[in-house]
């Protein structure tokens, strides 16, 4: 989706970054892991395949993908943008004809920074961007039964159980966004900044813009 293609988005701990060609070796370095390929519910790709992917999340109009970044990492102007990434979150307009549902995907791929409330924060600033600039009324979230942590953190952002698949072993939840999630969602956003991405270059400068 080209309508984050020049967004950042800096939140407390993340910064939100779309993906670009020059985070596919480390994205195709974390999907090796059978870990990640199982709670992710993803095939190995080959690195051929995962620039193909990167492509096709950047172009497709019903795919819309930011990498994140650790913020204490980025802030460090010396610190390449390649070795602050700690995973992925998408939001998948997989309905043509309901433009209006998203579906969410995050990972956090890099174990140490799990357990730190960055899952929570950054589901949070996604949502609100695919609610302010994609008009999303419903969330959906497909997780593995086994992905104990992935529903929990659902759940505990309120997200309802719509329903359990036992062929593909995994459960639905959803959440509709109706004015109170609105109302939720700015709140807990509300430190979100939103710059525009060519800028990060200079991220000193950017930071300083605070
Ligand atoms: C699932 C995932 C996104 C959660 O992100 P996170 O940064 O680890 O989670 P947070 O620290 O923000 O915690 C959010 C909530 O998740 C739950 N949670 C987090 N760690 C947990 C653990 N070890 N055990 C049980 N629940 C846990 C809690 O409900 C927590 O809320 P609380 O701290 O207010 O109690 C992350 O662990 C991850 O990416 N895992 C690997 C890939 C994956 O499973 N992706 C999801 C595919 S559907």
């Amino acid at each position: 989706m080209k309508i984050n293609e020049n967004t950042l988005l800096e939140g407390h701990q993340v910064i939100l970054v779309p993906y670009n060609i020059e985070h596919v070796p480390r994205y195709h370095e974390w999907m090796k892991s059978t870990e990640l390929q199982q709670l992710t519910a993803s095939e190995p790709l080959t690195l051929e395949q995962e620039y193909d992917m990167q492509r096709s999340w950047r172009d497709d109009s019903d795919k819309c993908t930011f990498i994140i970044l650790d913020k204490r990492q980025w802030a460090d102007p010396s610190v390449e943008e390649e070795r602050c990434m700690i995973g992925d979150v998408n939001i998948f307009l997989t309905n043509p004809l309901d433009l209006s549902l998203g579906e969410l995907e995050i990972m956090i791929a890099e174990p140490t920074f799990r357990g730190k409330g960055m899952g929570k924060e950054v589901t949070h600033m996604m949502m609100q961007f695919g609610v302010a600039k994609l008009n999303i009324q419903k969330f959906q979230v497909k997780i593995g039964l086994d992905n104990e942590v992935s529903i929990a953190m659902f759940k505990k952002l309120e997200f309802q159980e719509v329903s359990v698949c036992q062929v593909f072993k995994e459960v639905t939840l959803e959440m509709m966004v109706d004015e109170c999630v609105r109302t939720k969602l700015l709140n807990c956003t509300s430190h979100m900044k939103e710059r525009d991405y060519r800028l990060s270059r200079s991220r000193g400068t950017v930071m300083s813009q605070t």
